[in-house]
C-alpha cells in the first residue's frame, strides 16, 4: 500500500500540505503549506491560536479529511494517495482519535465502545478491551457502566483505550483535556506520555501551556502555517519498548494484523 521508505524513520513527513475551505466569496487557507516531521516515539504539542487549522491537520494526518495538495507520509504509507478502502484500512490500523468531547457512544458500557472498533476490523476481542482498560487505569468496577455514569477523566480514559484498541503505532489528541479540570488534565497527559513506552507516537493539539511543556517538541501554527518548531528535549526520545516486547499481549495484535491482512491489505 504505497510503501515509502525513510532513512531517518520518521513515524510523519509532511511537506507543503494544503487544505483550502471556501467561504462564501472568500477562501479559508486553514492549512497553507505545511512541512514537517515528527520523530517515531515522540510526544509532541501542536500549538497556535483559535482558528489557526490544527484541528485540520489533525484530520489530514488521520485521513478523516482529504489533501487538496501536498505529500503526508505516516509510518511508511504514502496517505496521500490511497484509494477508497485503502484510506479505511489505513484509519483503522495507523491512527488513533482522542477528541475533547470525548465521543463515546452513549448506549454502550465502557468496555463495549472499547470493543466496538476490533469488531468492525473484524477480530475477535475476547479479554482484550478489559486489558486496554486496565492499562489505562479505569477501575474494573467501571469497566461495565455507560459513560453518562462515568466521570469526564474516566470517559477520557475510555476514549484512549479505544484509540488504542487496534494498536496505532500514532495518536492524534485533539484538545483531550480542554473538556477537564486541570489535575485530572494533568492525570491524561500523564497517560498519553506514558504511552510513548509502548512504542507509540503521540501528537496533541492543545490551548494547555502545561501540555507543552512536558512535549518532547512543540509545532506552533500560526494562519495555517508552521512558525516554529522546537525540539525540547536535548537527549532523543526514551527508549521503547523492544518490538514484541510485552507491552499488551502481542500475540493479540499478531492476530488483529493478520486479520487485517485477509480483508485485503
Ligand atoms: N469544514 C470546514 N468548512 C469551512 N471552513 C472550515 C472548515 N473546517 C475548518 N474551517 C475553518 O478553517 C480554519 C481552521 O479551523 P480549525 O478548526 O482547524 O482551527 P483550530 O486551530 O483547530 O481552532 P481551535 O483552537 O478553535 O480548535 C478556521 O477559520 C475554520 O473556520
Ligand atoms: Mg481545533
Amino acid at each position: 500500500m504505497n510503501d515509502v521508505q525513510d532513512e531517518r524513520g520518521d513515524i510523519v513527513i509532511a511537506e507543503g500540505l494544503m487544505k483550502h475551505f471556501a467561504s462564501g466569496p472568500t477562501t479559508v487557507k486553514a492549512v497553507d503549506g505545511v512541512s514537517f516531521r515528527l520523530p517515531r516515539y515522540a510526544i509532541v504539542a501542536l500549538q497556535g491560536p483559535s482558528g489557526c487549522g490544527k484541528s485540520t491537520l489533525l484530520n489530514l494526518l488521520g485521513a478523516l479529511d482529504r489533501l487538496d495538495s501536498g505529500e503526508l507520509i505516516v509510518d511508511g504509507i504514502s496517505v496521500s494517495h490511497l484509494s477508497g478502502s485503502q484510506e479505511v484500512f489505513y484509519r483503522r490500523e495507523k491512527v488513533g482519535f482522542v477528541f475533547q468531547q470525548f465521543n463515546l457512544i452513549p448506549q454502550l458500557s465502557a468496555i463495549e465502545n472499547v470493543t466496538l472498533p476490533m469488531e468492525l476490523a473484524g477480530v475477535s476481542s475476547n479479554g482484550r478491551a478489559g486489558e486496554l482498560l486496565e492499562r489505562v487505569g479505569l477501575a474494573e468496577d467501571r469497566h461495565d457502566r455507560r459513560p453518562a455514569k462515568l466521570s469526564g477523566g474516566e470517559q477520557q480514559r475510555v476514549a484512549i483505550a479505544r484509540a488504542l484498541a487496534n494498536d496505532p503505532p500514532l495518536l492524534l489528541a485533539d484538545e483531550p483535556t480542554a473538556n477537564l479540570d486541570s489535575k485530572t488534565g494533568r492525570l491524561i497527559i500523564d497517560l498519553l506520555r506514558s504511552l510513548r513506552a509502548d512504542n507509540r507516537s503521540v501528537l496533541i493539539a492543545t490551548h494547555d501551556e502545561a501540555v507543552a511543556a512536558t512535549a518532547d517538541m512543540v509545532l506552533e501554527m500560526s494562519d495555517g502555517k508552521i512558525v516554529s518548531s522546537t525540539m525540547q528535549r536535548k537527549e532523543q526520545p526514551e527508549e521503547p519498548v523492544p518490538a514484541g516486547g510485552s507491552r499488551l499481549r502481542r500475540g493479540f495484535f499478531d492476530t488483529l494484523r493478520k486479520g487485517l491482512d485477509e480483508l485485503g491489505r
